[in-house]
C-alpha cells in the first residue's frame, strides 16, 4: 500500500523566545547558540499546551485535505509533552475535532514519534482497519525543560504539526524504524513519583511494619527511595552523546531505507529531518553526500519541536511551494530512546 498525504497543518505558540531572550536569565548568548545549533529563536506556549496546539493544527490539516472530521478513522498523536496523562491527547483531539468515526491513541517516542505515527497509520490500513489517518505531533517541551541548565533548554521549542494520510493500492514503500534502549540514558526526562501525602503515608506505615528479613530489606530499600525521590520532570540530555548518535544513525538508517526500497539517493527530492540542530542535519548531508539544499531547514525560527518538528516543516514547505506534487521525499527521525527511523514518500 501506498502512503498518500491528503493535507498538512502546524500550529505554533505566539510567544517567540530570542537567544538574546535568553541570555537575560542564563549565562549563554546569540553568538555561541547559533554556531553551536543554528538556533536563533523558539516559540513556548504560554496559556495553551500540546492538546490545544494539536487540535489547531488538525484544524488546519482537515481544511488543507478538504475533508470533513467525520471522514477521519482514526487519530494517532505523537507527544511527550501532553498536557493529559488520561485521557490521551488523541482522544480530546477526536472531542474537539468532533471526528466521531475516528478510533484515536497516543503514542511516546519523541523525536521519532512521528514517523512511528506514519507507519503505524500504514499499518493500520493495510490491515483494513481504517482507510483515512490524523498524525500529529505536538509538542509542549518548555514545560519539561530544566531553564537552568544552559546545556539543553536553548534547544527546545514549542509547537504542532498535523497529517492526514490516506493509503492507496499499489506497491509502496517498506519504513525502518530502530531502537537502542541500551544507550536511552542520553536523553531522559523522568515522571515525578506520585507526592499525594495520603499515599505517603500509607507507604510509611507499610515501611513501618516490614520485618528485616533478606527479602524485606530490598522492599525498605525501594520504599524509602520512593518517599525521597526529588520532584524533577525535567529534560537532562548528554548533548554529545545525543550529537554523535544522530550523526552516525541517520544517515545509515536514510542509506537503509533507500536500499530496502531500491530508491536511489539521488532521486529523492527533499530530505526532511527531524529539526534537532543544524550542525547536525549538515553533517548528515555531506555523509549522504547530498548537496545541502536538498536539506530544508527551519531550526533557525523554532528550535528542536521534537516529534512535531518534521511535520511542522512539511506543512511550511508545501505552503511556500517548495514541495509540491510529484515529489519524493524522505523523512527521517532521531531521539531519546534511543529512536531513529526513515521513510519515503511519495508526494
Ligand atoms: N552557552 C554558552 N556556553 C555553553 C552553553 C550555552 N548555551 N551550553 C554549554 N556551554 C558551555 C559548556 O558549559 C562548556 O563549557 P566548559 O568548556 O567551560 O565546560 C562548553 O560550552 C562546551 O560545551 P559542550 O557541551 O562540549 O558543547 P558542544 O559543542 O557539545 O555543544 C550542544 C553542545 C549544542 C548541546 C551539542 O552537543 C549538540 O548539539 N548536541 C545534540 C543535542 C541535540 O540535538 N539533542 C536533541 C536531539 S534528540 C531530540 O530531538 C529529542
Amino acid at each position: 500500500m501506498k502512503l498518500k498525504l491528503l493535507g498538512t497543518g502546524s500550529a505554533i505558540p505566539e510567544l517567540k523566545l530570542t537567544n538574546a531572550d535568553l541570555s537575560t536569565v542564563l549565562d549563554t548568548d546569540d553568538e555561541w547558540i547559533r554556531e553551536r545549533t543554528g538556533i536563533g529563536s523558539r516559540h513556548i506556549a504560554v496559556g495553551e499546551d500540546a492538546t490545544t496546539m494539536a487540535v489547531r493544527a488538525s484544524k488546519k490539516a482537515l481544511e488543507a485535505a478538504g475533508i470533513s472530521a467525520e471522514e477521519i478513522d482514526a487519530i494517532i498523536v505523537s507527544t511527550t509533552s501532553g498536557s493529559d496523562l488520561l485521557p490521551a491527547t488523541a482522544c480530546i483531539v477526536q472531542r474537539e475535532l468532533g471526528a466521531k468515526n475516528a478510533f484515536a491513541f497516543d503514542i511516546s517516542v519523541a523525536c521519532t514519534g512521528f514517523i512511528t505515527g506514519l507507519t503505524t497509520a500504514l499499518g493500520y490500513m493495510e490491515m483494513g482497519m481504517c482507510k483515512t489517518v490524523l498524525v500529529v505531533g505536538t509538542e509542549c517541551l518548555s514545560k519539561i525543560m530544566n531553564w537552568n541548565d544552559r546545556g539543553s533548554c536553548i534547544l527546545f521549542g514549542d509547537g504542532a504539526g498535523a497529517c492526514i494520510v490516506t493509503g492507496h493500492s499499489g506497491k509502496g514503500y517498506k519504513p525502518v524504524i530502530h531502537t537502542n534502549g541500551k544507550d536511552g540514558g542520553a536523553l531522559t526526562c523522568r515522571q515525578m513519583y506520585a507526592k499525594d501525602e495520603n499515599l505517603r503515608k500509607i507507604i510509611k506505615i507499610k515501611l513501618a511494619e516490614l520485618d528485616n528479613n533478606e527479602h524485606n530489606r530490598e522492599l525498605k530499600e525501594q520504599y524509602e527511595a520512593a518517599l525521597n525521590e526529588q520532584e524533577n520532570v525535567q529534560v537532562a540530555m548528554d548533548g554529545k552523546a545525543v550529537f554523535q548518535f544522530a550523526v552516525r544513525q541517520v544517515p545509515n538508517v536514510i542509506n537503509e531505507v533507500l536500499k530496502l526500497n531500491e530508491v536511489e539517493p539521488d532521486s529523492i527530492d527533499r530530505y526532511v529531518l527531524h529539526q534537532a540542530n543544524r550542525r547536525i542535519i549538515e553533517s548528515i548531508a555531506k555523509r549522504l553526500k547530498q548537496p545541502e539544499n536538498k536539506f530544508p531547514t527551519n531550526v533557525f525560527e523554532y528550535g528542536n519541536t521534537s516529534s512535531a518538528s518534521i511535520p511542522i516543516l512539511m506543512d511550511q514547505l508545501i505552503e511556500n511551494g517548495e514541495l509540491t506534487a510529484g515529489m519524493k521525499i524522505c523523512i527521517a527521525g532521531f531521539g531519546a530512546g534511543l529512536t531513529w527511523g526513515a521513510m519515503i514518500i511519495d508526494l
